[in-house]
Parts: structure tokens; C-alpha cells; sequence
């Protein structure tokens, strides 16, 4: 599993000092969410934010893109550091073309579906995805609890990639996950998790990263998990990842 910690509840008035910790405990991955007050009630941050971060960190840029037709920012998002951009199935009318746009910039892709929207749009899309994400929660705000109906849903997810060409295709959760459902979600499919509240604030993080992976003693990892549980310094100066 790949715990990719959301920026979202992090210290805002420390933020190098978060990176900092983050990298020092073992993190790999950072997930950003960028909300536009539209697609979400919620506003948070845009590509300067990346910008001002990219120098600090060598951290994987998961960056969850909650914005109406995202694709008129993707190069934006690329220009400032996004290493994986995931963009909502619901928020754009031309989702493969802006998936594919994606990885013409040299990013990894990803799609996101929110909890009411069917996973069946994936058979049609396996090929272009390089992760899957399912809301737990109604995209917009940290904190909120865990929607019980996922664990179906990744399995139902998994399904569906590897009879579609999409079994190289992480699939990651995001939403009211903590160490308490770690265990249950990694057993139904989920291969990356984020975390918000339940991680941030928690220090020391090396503790709190260890009390996400406890639940998961002995689970064998696939190896396109392992493929990019790295930080994009640390296969081939990051062209790897990208
Ligand atoms: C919700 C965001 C999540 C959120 C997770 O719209 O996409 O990434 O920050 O926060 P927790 O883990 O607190 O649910
Ligand atoms: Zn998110």
C-alpha cells in the first residue's frame, strides 16, 4: 500500500516543515487537492502552490484535480511539478481525450468517480488509466466519514480493469480512510490510500505511517504498486515516473 497523505490538512503555516517530516518518515507520495468552488463548495489552491513547492521536495505530486473541464489547466498543473494528475469522470465531457492529453505532457493519469457514479465507464477506458480513484467521501472537504459501499466498489473496480486491459491500472481511495479500515480496504483491491485528517497532525509521521501500515502485515504488494512507491528522485533523476 502507498499512503499519499493530503496536503489539505497539513499545517498551512509550515508547509516546508511538513514536507520536511513527511520525507524524513519514509512518505513517498503527496496528494494535492485542488478544488475550483464550482465542480466542489470549496475552494483550496492552483498551480503556484506546486510551483512553490516543487524546489523542497522530492515527493510524488498526486495531484486530485476537483475542477470543471480540467483540461484547460492540465499543462498549467504539468508546468508546476504534478508527477500523476487525476481528473473527475463527472467533470469533463471528453474524459479519454483529456486523459491522453495527460500523458502527452509526460504525466501518469488517472480518473476519479465520485461515490454515486459507476465504475462500468472504465471498460472503456482501462487502457488510458494509469490509476483508478474512488471517492469514499463526496469530494470537497476533509474529515468527513467513509462510505461503507466502497469496499464493493473496489472489487467491482478490479474486476472490470483486468477484463478491460487495465490490470497494470492502482487503484487508490481517498476519503475517511485511518488505520481502523487500512486492512479491509487493502483486502478488497485499494493500492493507494489517502489521508487527511487521520494522518496529518498525528506526529511524529513515522509513527502514524506505521500505525496505517500495521493492519497490513504480510499483504504482498503487486508489482505495479511497487513500480511507483518511489520518489521521483529515486528512479532515474524522476523520468521514470513520468
Ligand atoms: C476530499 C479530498 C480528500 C480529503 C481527504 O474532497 O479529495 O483528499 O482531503 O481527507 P480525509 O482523509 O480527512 O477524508
Ligand atoms: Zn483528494
Amino acid at each position: 500500500m502507498i499512503l499519499s497523505p493530503s496536503l489539505l490538512s497539513a499545517d498551512f503555516a509550515h508547509l516546508a516543515d511538513e514536507l520536511t517530516s513527511l520525507e524524513a518518515a519514509g512518505l513517498t507520495w503527496l496528494h494535492l487537492d485542488v478544488m475550483d468552488g464550482a465542480f466542489v463548495p470549496n475552494i483550496t489552491f492552483g498551480p503556484p502552490l506546486l510551483h512553490a513547492l516543487r524546489p523542497m521536495t522530492d515527493l510524488f505530486f498526486d495531484v486530485h484535480l476537483m475542477i470543471e473541464e480540467p483540461a484547460r489547466y492540465i499543462a498549467d498543473f504539468r508546468a508546476a511539478g504534478a508527477d500523476m494528475m487525476v481528473i473527475h469522470a463527472e467533470a469533463d465531457r471528453h474524459v479519454q481525450r483529456t486523459l491522453a492529453a495527460i500523458r502527452d505532457l509526460g504525466c501518469k493519469a488517472g480518473l476519479a468517480l465520485n461515490p454515486g457514479t459507476d465504475v462500468g465507464c472504465v471498460r472503456w477506458l482501462a487502457k488510458d488509466l494509469d490509476m483508478l480513484l474512488l471517492m469514499s467521501v463526496n469530494p470537497g472537504f476533509s474529515g468527513q466519514a467513509f462510505i461503507p459501499a466502497t469496499y464493493e466498489k473496489i472489487r467491482e473496480a478490479r474486476r472490470v480493469l483486468d477484463a478491460n486491459g487495465g490490470s497494470a491500472v492502482l487503484i487508490q481511495v481517498d476519503g475517511g480512510v485511518s488505520p481502523e479500515n487500512t486492512g479491509r480496504l487493502v483486502d478488497a483491491g485499494a493500492e493507494v490510500l489517502v489521508s487527511g485528517s487521520a494522518f496529518f497532525g498525528h506526529k511524529p509521521y513515522g509513527q502514524r505511517l506505521a500505525a496505517f501500515m500495521e493492519p497490513l502485515a504480510g499483504r504482498v504488494s503487486r508489482p505495479e504498486e511497487n513500480a511507483l512507491r518511489h520518489r521521483r528522485d529515486s528512479l532515474d533523476g524522476g523520468t521514470l515516473l513520468c
